[in-house]
């Protein structure tokens, strides 16, 4: 539409005017944000930009090339970087939800940190949003700190000067955006992802065993989502692996395995939020898939819990 289209050729005027000739590098989360103010920078500036994707071992299943495939297109510099190990290594024995959050967000800034220092940058952008602006009161670098619990002394990263192009926007406009840039629907969709990913949706220690079980589930529960049509009326849907075990039966083998919990949510800003009812056929069926397809569950429980007094997440 009219709107959109003038927003994107004003801020791809905005955008050379700031960043001159110099070279700019975007941490590419895949998440929407990052991915709209990704394929603006690249519309507006090309090669001077360079994005940042760091693999952390805890991200959805097959993240990294999912969205490798919705950059395809576009001749975009993109450092895919695999950190799984870095990130695992370090998760290693810890089972503190808060030490996990803060591991994850120091593990991230070291990576994050020494590539784009390779990149040799002069800005940072970032897919700051209105709602962002307001909640850490303009403060610069506050989407990158905030998503991932800011932790000690200030990256050299962080020094750099900002480039912010989505900050008067809101969600739908930066999905309109999105679309008008030639993003796929999946991915402009996307629903939230946080900053320490299945971390904080395997209670306990995370060992790459445990995560890739959850990715399993979690991937099951998702293509049925999207299949039934659920995706797009939801906010945030996910699985859950529980730190718990119980007996199931397997023909005629009794098991001792791991229970995993199905979250689904409706919300406005995330703040509040209500479970969704989703059909029972519907729960039926992603139930019946992951104790059959997954080794290592044999049992699956809806979560029917809103926030508050529940949080979204389970850590
Ligand atoms: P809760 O669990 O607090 O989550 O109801 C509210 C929203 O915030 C996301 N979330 C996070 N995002 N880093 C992030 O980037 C985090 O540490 C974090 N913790 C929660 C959560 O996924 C939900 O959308």
């Amino acid at each position: 539409d009219w709107n959109t289209g003038q927003f994107i050729e004003e801020k791809t005027r905005a955008i050379r005017k700031q960043v001159g000739t110099g070279r700019v590098v975007l941490g590419l989360s895949g998440g929407v944000d990052s991915s709209v103010a990704a394929v603006l920078l690249h519309k507006a500036i090309g090669k001077q930009l360079t994005c940042v994707f760091v693999d952390t071992g805890v991200m959805r299943k097959d993240e990294m090339a999912q969205v490798q495939e919705a950059f395809a297109p576009y001749d975009m510099t993109v450092k895919w970087v695999d950190a799984r190990q870095a990130f695992l290594g370090a998760l290693e024995g810890v089972s503190d939800p808060e030490q996990k959050r803060k591991i994850i967000g120091r593990t991230f800034i070291e990576v994050f940190d020494r590539e784009a220092g390779q990149v040799q940058a002069d800005f940072l952008a970032q897919g700051t949003l209105y709602p962002d602006v307001i909640e850490s009161s303009g403060v610069g670098g506050a989407v990158l700190v905030k998503s991932h619990h800011n932790v000690g002394g200030l990256p050299d990263v962080m020094k750099l000067k900002l480039v912010e192009p989505l900050r008067e926007l809101f969600k739908d406009e930066v999905r309109r955006a999105g679309l008008a840039l030639g993003l796929p629907e999946d991915m402009v969709w996307r629903h939230p992802f946080p900053g320490p990913g299945l971390a904080v949706r395997i209670p306990g220690c995370v060992t790459a065993e445990r995560v890739a079980i959850l990715q399993n589930a979690d991937a099951i529960f998702i293509e049925e989502l999207k299949a039934s049509g659920w995706y797009r009326n939801t906010s945030q849907c996910f699985a859950v692996l529980l730190p718990v075990q119980t007996v199931g039966i397997m023909g005629d083998e009794r098991t001792y395995e791991n229970m995993c919990a199905l979250r689904a949510v409706t919300s406005e800003d995330f703040m509040t939020a209500d479970w969704a009812r989703l059909p029972h056929e519907l729960l039926e069926k992603v139930a019946q898939r992951i104790v059959n397809e997954v080794k290592g569950i044999n049992r699956v429980v809806f979560d029917i819990t809103s926030k508050p007094p529940a949080t979204i997440e389970y850590e």
